[in-house]
């Protein structure tokens, strides 16, 4: 079960809040939203049926991960949607300290690493405390020309003697990666075409090192398919993500553009960060769908409870009215350690209400546990949620034109660093 309070939206507890009639007033409006989203389903909006499509798929990645048993470290190479999926569900869902961990409590697993950055510190020390001949590289790029992961694979390649060491996850037919991986060889999973990166954490982008981490993918999936199901209705008070995107659709109306994210679980620390991209990139966007310039968006703000409450907290509920935050919460920890699974639930009851006198408004998502079933409905019911406030919005939730800008200026500097450089000519007087 996960189910979604929103009591603190509203203006009975919150008196900035949102008015009960506001919402009934928006109940034509959302039904329309499921029904465009819905009828794209079997079209361009393929991640709604990947809780129900890859039968076929799961059986791949998982005779795979028999095959390469083998291995001792598994690396991730990629970037944005091919990378925070995997980090958010292998903290949620593993041991907090998996790498750690001895091989037998690992229970001979590999351990994982995702290098989402081209900081070299991070590539070069990886390099010194693995065995590269006794890792598996999953390079992975939906489009497959991200120069980040590009490059990572470009060197990593030059360091290995044998092709089984990678394998590629990307588009079946476009892109230099899969070009390189056919001429190669390598091992391949394939991205659907109808799948953005930042809708893939249900594709092998993560399904293949979750599930050699020793994740149930399958698990994860049936969860997923679960608030699918739950989705389809049309009734703002049936359908979870239909009223988490009404509530962030008037919160965003009346000025409030960012959106904080607080679980109160240290596992789900990693899910702020994936939903952060997803958010964001999804819905910060110029244009509207008619071509009208509307600079719309909110600002995703991660972080955790009860960490935060002594970093963040003062200026939640004191600084400008501009924010809503949402709680994620677990009836259950998975591991007792004196008395603070009650003490952390008694914090985050007491900063609801706090926040709450405080007029701000909130809202709480409850996990009955975390486990496969509540992270694949959870991340699957922030995916439909985004859609639908794309629909309120009026915008295509599915496309990242901001960042091919900076993906163009990445190679054109690269490639003609002067010209360009002089171009955004910097004046000397602005530096000190
Ligand atoms: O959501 C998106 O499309 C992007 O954020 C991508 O995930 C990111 O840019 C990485 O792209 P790719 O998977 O093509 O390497």
């Amino acid at each position: 079960m996960i189910t979604l309070d929103y009591n603190n939206m509203m203006t009975e507890f919150v008196t900035n809040g949102i008015k009960e009639e506001a919402l009934h007033a928006l109940s034509n409006i959302a039904e329309k939203a499921v029904l465009n989203i819905e009828a794209r389903r079997k079209k361009d909006l393929e991640f709604l049926e990947l809780p129900y499509n890859q039968n076929d798929i799961i059986n791949d990645i998982l005779k795979y991960r028999d095959e390469m048993k083998h291995i001792e470290t598994y690396v991730v190479l990629g970037i944005g949607g091919s990378a925070l999926g995997t980090i958010a569900l292998q903290n949620a869902l593993n041991h907090p300290y998996y790498n750690e961990l001895r091989e037998e409590a690992r229970c001979g697993l590999p351990k994982l690493y995702v290098i989402d950055n081209v900081d070299p510190e991070i590539l070069a020390s990886l390099l010194e405390i693995i065995d590269v001949d006794k890792s598996l590289f999953n390079v992975i790029s939906k489009s497959g020309e991200t120069i980040e992961t590009m490059s990572q694979f470009k060197e990593i390649k030059k360091l290995l003697k044998n092709s089984e060491n990678i394998v590629c996850t990307t588009d079946k037919e476009n892109g230099s990666l899969i070009e390189i991986a056919k001429e190669e060889g390598y091992k391949c999973f394939y991205i659907p075409r109808n799948v953005g990166g930042r809708f893939s954490v249900l594709t092998p982008v993560s399904l293949l090192p979750l599930a050699f981490c020793g994740v149930d993918i399958k698990a994860l999936l049936e969860g997923a398919a679960l608030m699918d199901e739950q989705c389809k209705s049309t009734n703002i008070s049936e359908n979870p993500a239909l009223a988490f995107a009404v509530l962030n659709y008037l919160s965003m109306k009346a000025g409030k553009n960012i959106i904080a994210m607080m679980p109160y679980a240290n596992s789900l620390k990693y899910i702020s960060d994936w939903f952060a991209q997803l958010w964001a990139e999804s819905l910060g966007k110029k244009f509207d769908r008619n071509g009208n310039t509307v600079h719309v968006g909110s600002t995703p703000i991660k972080t955790l409870g009860v960490t935060d409450q002594h970093s963040m907290l003062q200026l939640f509920s004191e600084g400008p009215y501009d924010k809503i935050i949402v709680f994620i919460g677990s009836k259950k920890y998975r591991k007792e350690f004196a008395d603070h699974s009650n003490l952390i639930q008694i914090e985050q009851a007491a900063t609801q209400y706090a926040l709450s006198t405080a007029e701000r408004q909130n809202m709480t998502i409850t996990l009955d546990e975390i486990n496969e079933q509540s992270i694949g409905k959870l991340i699957h019911f922030f995916q439909i949620a985004v859609a639908y406030t794309a629909e309120f919005l009026n915008i295509n939730a599915f496309d990242q034109p901001g960042v091919e800008e900076t993906k163009k200026m990445t190679y054109a500097l690269l490639h003609e660093k002067e010209e360009v450089l002089n171009r955004v000519k910097k004046k000397e007087r602005y530096v000190i």
